[in-house]
């Protein structure tokens, strides 16, 4: 699989700071829940598309799930489990790259970045498309995404350390900067994606199921 050059521009507003763990670890709880709603087997053809240190993949290992059956998609894979086939490159060009050597899998997830990808326009239609091209009927792709966000400002502690976080809503952009005092900070822009469009996109292919709660829309798409 070819390796796709990334713009520092890109990384820097894309999570990928080596930070990224500490910053995130309250956000990167629970990713097994994903997996329960695919109904994740052990020995299934997983993709954690968007998947960064490979929350999802780790937590399939976890369940008993083969390496070997496990494909990481990101502009800078970093998981640490190297028998993970990570591949580098931005989701829709390596999802095409994908379809045309004709792979399929049981399950796709995007957790926590379906916001960076574009869905208006062609580059949308080109996303649904080739993701419902790697799986298989009956297969499920689930992602989350953001309930609308507001301007907030929160200070916490988490596992003994402050962490500042201030997030901004402006032209349906996410502005978002996180700064964990003694681990680092990180600044991404992520985008809100309208409902109406998702169904649009996704709807030719999967039957489409939304779960609501606090802080993230669950959307569980079913291969036709
Ligand atoms: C908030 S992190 C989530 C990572 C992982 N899914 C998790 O649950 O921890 C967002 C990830 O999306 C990746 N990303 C952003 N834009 C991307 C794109 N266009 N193509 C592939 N990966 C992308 C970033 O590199 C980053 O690792």
């Amino acid at each position: 699989m070819q390796r796709v050059s990334i713009s520092n521009k890109t990384k820097r507003f894309a999570c990928t700071t080596e930070h990224y763990n500490d910053l995130y670890s309250r956000y990167l709880q629970n990713p097994a829940k994903l997996l329960e709603m695919a109904g994740y087997q052990p020995g299934q053809r997983l993709l954690d598309l968007c998947g960064g240190t490979g929350a999802i993949s780790l937590a399939a290992l976890a369940l008993g799930g083969d390496p070997s059956q496990v494909t990481l998609i990101d502009l800078k894979p970093r998981c640490q489990d190297k028998k993970i086939r990570q591949l580098a490159g931005s989701a829709l060009s390596t999802l095409k790259q994908i379809n045309n050597e004709g792979e399929m899998f049981d399950v796709a997830i995007c957790r926590q970045a379906f916001a960076y990808l574009h869905v208006e326009g062609k580059s949308g239609e080109e996303l649904a498309q080739s993701i419902a091209n790697l799986i298989q009927p009956g297969g499920f792709f689930i992602f989350n995404s953001f309930i609308r966000p507001r301007f907030h400002f929160k200070s916490y502690q988490f596992k003994g350390r402050r962490f500042i976080e201030l997030a901004g809503y402006l032209r349906r952009r996410i502005f978002r900067l996180q700064i964990g005092l003694g681990v680092g900070y990180d600044f991404s822009i992520s985008k809100w994606h309208r409902e109406e469009r998702i169904f649009e996109i996704f709807n030719p292919y999967f039957n489409i199921e939304t779960r609501w709660s606090e802080n993230a829309v669950y959307w569980i798409c079913t291969r036709r």
